[in-house]
C-alpha cells in the first residue's frame, strides 16, 4: 500500500474532529507549524534560515560564556549514558538523578526533593499524587480524593490541566490574580461550608504572562491562618531571586522558609530541561508512586541531569552571573520607561510590554520578522481578548546596538499603530 493511499481514510475519520478546518482558520503563519531553527539558540536565532535578535529565549543567562556547560553535558553522557532505560521504581534512578535532587531540596530549602522529564509533568504529578486515592495488594492506600484546590486563577497551564478532571466549585477554586483578599475570602468560604480539612494553595512566583512576582509572604501567611499547605511554582525564579541584593530577595526567603512544596524548573535560568519537586520528605516518597508523571513515563536524561547540578552549583558559587543578567534586563526597562514604553509593573526579568490590540500586536510580530527582530507576542487566549502583551526576555548576550535597534523599531510600531 502506498503512503498516500494509506492516509486517506484516517483524513475522513479525523473529519469529526474539525483539525483541517481550525487550522485553516489559523492567519498566522507560525502559530502552527512552528518555524525551523538551525544552530544553538541564543542571543539571536537562526529561523527558516534568517538571522533574527531573539528576545524568546527562555534559557536567558548565555551560560555557555561563563561555564562549560556541554563538556559538562558530554561527561555526563560518557559517565552515565544516554538514558535511564528504565522506570525509576522498577530499576533505579541513575547517580546523577539522585545527586540533582539533593542539590535542588539543598537549595529549595526542603527536605527532599523528585525530579520530572519536565517542570510540566511536575505540576501534573504534584495536583495528581495530592488528590489520589489509591489501594495496594498490601492494604496500604491513601484517600485523597476530598483534596481542595485553590489556585491563583493565572497558573500555568499544567496546574489546570492537573485539575481538570476535578469538580469546579467543590473541589477546586480560583482566586483573583495576586489578590490575596480573594483568596482569604474562598478560604473562608470553604471553611464555613466545612471543607477545609485538605486544602492545596497554589500560586507562581513570577507569572509567565505579565512578569509579576505573585504576593508570596502574604499567600504563605493566609496558608497559615486557614491551616492550608501551600505549592509555590517557582519555574521562573529557581537560582534567580534569593541572594539580598536582588529584588524579590523576601519572596524567595518565604519560598525557601515556608512554603510546603516548590516546584522548579530547569529549562528557564539553568538553559537545560527538567523539573522537580521539593517538600517534606514523606510526601515526595509517596509521589514516586502517586505523581504517576513521574512512574510512568521517562526521567530526565542522565547528561542532562549532570549538567543541570553542575550549573546549579556554578550559580551558586558565582552570583556575580544571575547579577550581572539582572542589571542588564534592570536597565533594558529603565530605558524602555524613558522612551515612553510602559511595562507591566514588576521587577522581574520579565519585560512585559502591555499593546493592548490583538490585532495591532499580531501586526507588529510579523513587522518585527520582518524587520530581524523575534519578539513574543500574549494574544488570546493566552490573556484576555484584546489584552495583548509582547513578552521579552532580554538576554544576557543581547548587545546595546541590538537592544538600540529594537527599541527604535518598537517605537517606530506604536507610532504607526497608533498604541
Ligand atoms: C510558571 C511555569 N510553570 C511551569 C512551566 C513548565 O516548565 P517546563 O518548561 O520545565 O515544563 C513553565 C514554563 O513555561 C512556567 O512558566
Amino acid at each position: 500500500m502506498t503512503a498516500s493511499r494509506s492516509a486517506a481514510p484516517s483524513v475522513d475519520r479525523l473529519a469529526p474532529w474539525a483539525f483541517a478546518a481550525f487550522v485553516e482558520a489559523n492567519t498566522h503563519d507560525t502559530a502552527y507549524r512552528p518555524p525551523v531553527v538551525d544552530g544553538p539558540v541564543g542571543p539571536t536565532i537562526v529561523r527558516n534560515g534568517r538571522e533574527l535578535v531573539n528576545f524568546a529565549s527562555i534559557s536567558f543567562l548565555d551560560l555557555e560564556r561563563h561555564l562549560p556547560v556541554r563538556r559538562h553535558f558530554a561527561e555526563g553522557a560518557r559517565t552515565h549514558g544516554l538514558s535511564t532505560s528504565g522506570s525509576r521504581m522498577t530499576q533505579g534512578i541513575c547517580r546523577p538523578h539522585r545527586v540533582l535532587e539533593e542539590t535542588i531540596a539543598r537549595h529549595t530549602g526542603k527536605e527532599r526533593a523528585i525530579s520530572f522529564a519536565t517542570g510540566l509533568l511536575a505540576n501534573i504529578g504534584f495536583v495528581h499524587a495530592m488528590s489520589s486515592s489509591a489501594h495496594f495488594d498490601t492494604g496500604i492506600g491513601v484517600r485523597n480524593h476530598d483534596t481542595v484546590f485553590v489556585v491563583d486563577r493565572d497558573v500555568h497551564w499544567s496546574i489546570w490541566k492537573g485539575l481538570q478532571g476535578l469538580r469546579y466549585g467543590r473541589h477546586v477554586h480560583a482566586f483573583r490574580h495576586n489578590d490575596v483578599a480573594d483568596l482569604a475570602r474562598v478560604l473562608d468560604r470553604i471553611r464555613g461550608a466545612g471543607r477545609g480539612g485538605k486544602t492545596v494553595v497554589i500560586a507562581e512566583s513570577i507569572y509567565s504572562a505579565d512578569g509579576t512576582m505573585g504576593p508570596i509572604v502574604e499567600i504563605l501567611d493566609a496558608c497559615d491562618r486557614y491551616g492550608a499547605v501551600s505549592m509555590i511554582d517557582d519555574a521562573n525564579g529557581f537560582m534567580v531571586y534569593g541572594p539580598a541584593n536582588r529584588p524579590y530577595a523576601r519572596e524567595a526567603a518565604a519560598i525557601r522558609e515556608r512554603a510546603d512544596f516548590v516546584m522548579v524548573s530547569l529549562s528557564k535560568a539553568i538553559g537545560l530541561e527538567g523539573g522537580a519537586l521539593a517538600g517534606p520528605a514523606s510526601a515526595v516518597d509517596a509521589f514516586e508512586l502517586l505523581s504517576g508523571t513521574s512512574m510512568f513515563t521517562a526521567a530526565i536524561q542522565p547528561p542532562t541531569a549532570h549538567a543541570a547540578d553542575r550549573t546549579i552549583a556554578a550559580l551558586a558559587d558565582d552570583p556575580g552571573i544571575v547579577d550581572g543578567y539582572l542589571a542588564h534586563a534592570a536597565r533594558l526597562r529603565r530605558r524602555m520607561h524613558e522612551a515612553g514604553t510602559p511595562t507591566t509593573p514588576t521587577d522581574s526579568y520579565m519585560l512585559s510590554v502591555p499593546i493592548g490590540s490583538d490585532a495591532a500586536a499580531l501586526q507588529m510580530r510579523e513587522w518585527f520578522v520582518g524587520d530581524g527582530y523575534l519578539v513574543p507576542v500574549f494574544s488570546y487566549p493566552a490573556v484576555p481578548r484584546n489584552q495583548a502583551l509582547l513578552r521579552l526576555f532580554p538576554h544576557e548576550g543581547h548587545t546595546e546596538e541590538q537592544l538600540d535597534g529594537f527599541l527604535d523599531t518598537l517605537l517606530g510600531y506604536r507610532r504607526r499603530l497608533g498604541v
